[in-house]
């Protein structure tokens, strides 16, 4: 059974219960989500090659300083970097470091900044000059399946039906969805209920409800579905070393939909991606 909360009257930890936020918690999602999609914004111009990670992390770290906000990330269970930077095979939680970026290699660059006590969560895809036409078509697909996962969100739908979306077009263009991570419930808790997996059935799963507040950031691999955890305890990898991508974005249910609150204000929600008009029949 599913228990479903007034977010503020509650101890802030994760119960299982998913939380119904009001106005003003969407106001400060907003608010937060804003400046992080700022951030990645401003990651743009930064993202060449020969540009260390660590570069990127200091940009993020400064970036939120200098607006008032914290990185997430930063001490949260023992990570100590303010963004996760996962290249090429790396499926999630690449830490930076003084190794440059190469021309042809894709990043994704996932951001969270607290404004306020407010998580804003959202990750994107940036190509490192030019790549092979295959890793763009992964970024394409993997953005393409985010938008079909947000179409999905409305109230009295379930969250099943958000995976189902994701997995039956990814599949539909070979590609496979990583299990071992999903998207998560969001607010002033950084990880919350309920879970948002990007496989799945329609119907299964909660009910969306208006107010919940969640992230969607499917993994797609263009090989098989199935990861390792390196050593560091962090980096996740495709175990068949074939690339993966994900894109991510924080979301409000509403009476008639979602509002997507981490849309990028200079509208470069996918940086370098140039979308082929062959897989727009999937739309
Ligand atoms: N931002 C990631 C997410 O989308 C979480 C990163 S946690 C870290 O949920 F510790 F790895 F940074
Ligand atoms: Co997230
Ligand atoms: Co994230």
């Amino acid at each position: 059974m599913t228990t479903y909360l007034e977010a503020e009257a509650n101890p802030l930890r994760n119960t299982g219960a998913i939380r119904i936020y009001d106005a003003d918690a969407f106001a400060g999602m907003r608010k937060a989500c804003q400046l992080t999609a700022r951030c990645l914004d401003g990651l743009v111009e930064i993202v060449q090659p020969g540009v260390t990670t660590q570069a990127i992390d200091d940009f993020v770290y400064d970036f939120a300083v200098s607006h008032d906000a914290v990185p997430a990330t930063l001490n949260y269970r023992g990570y100590t970097k303010s963004v996760c930077t996962s290249i090429n095979h790396v499926v999630c939680h690449g830490i930076p470091n003084e190794k440059p970026l190469k021309e042809g290699d894709i990043v994704n660059i996932d951001v969270t900044l607290i404004v306020d006590g407010w998580h804003g969560d959202s990750s994107r895809m940036y190509p490192v000059g030019r790549v092979k036409r295959a890793a763009e078509r992964l970024c394409d697909v993997t953005y393409r399946s985010l938008l079909l996962g947000i179409d999905a969100v409305r109230p009295g739908g379930h969250i099943g039906d958000i995976g189902a979306a994701i997995q039956t077009y990814a599949e539909s263009e070979r590609c496979s969805v990583v299990r071992d991570f999903c998207g998560h419930g969001v607010g002033k808790l950084f990880h919350d209920a309920p879970n948002i997996l990007h496989y799945g059935h329609r119907g299964e799963g909660p009910e969306m409800r208006p107010g919940m507040i969640f992230t969607i950031e499917p993994m797609i691999n263009l090989g098989r579905p199935h990861v390792k955890i390196l050593s560091d305890g962090w980096t996740a990898v495709t175990r068949d070393r074939t690339l993966s991508a994900q894109y991510e974005h924080t979301i409000g249910v509403t009476e008639d939909g979602c509002e997507v609150f981490t849309f990028s204000p200079g509208r470069f929600d996918t940086p370098g991606i140039a979308f082929d008009p062959n897989l727009d029949a999937a739309r």
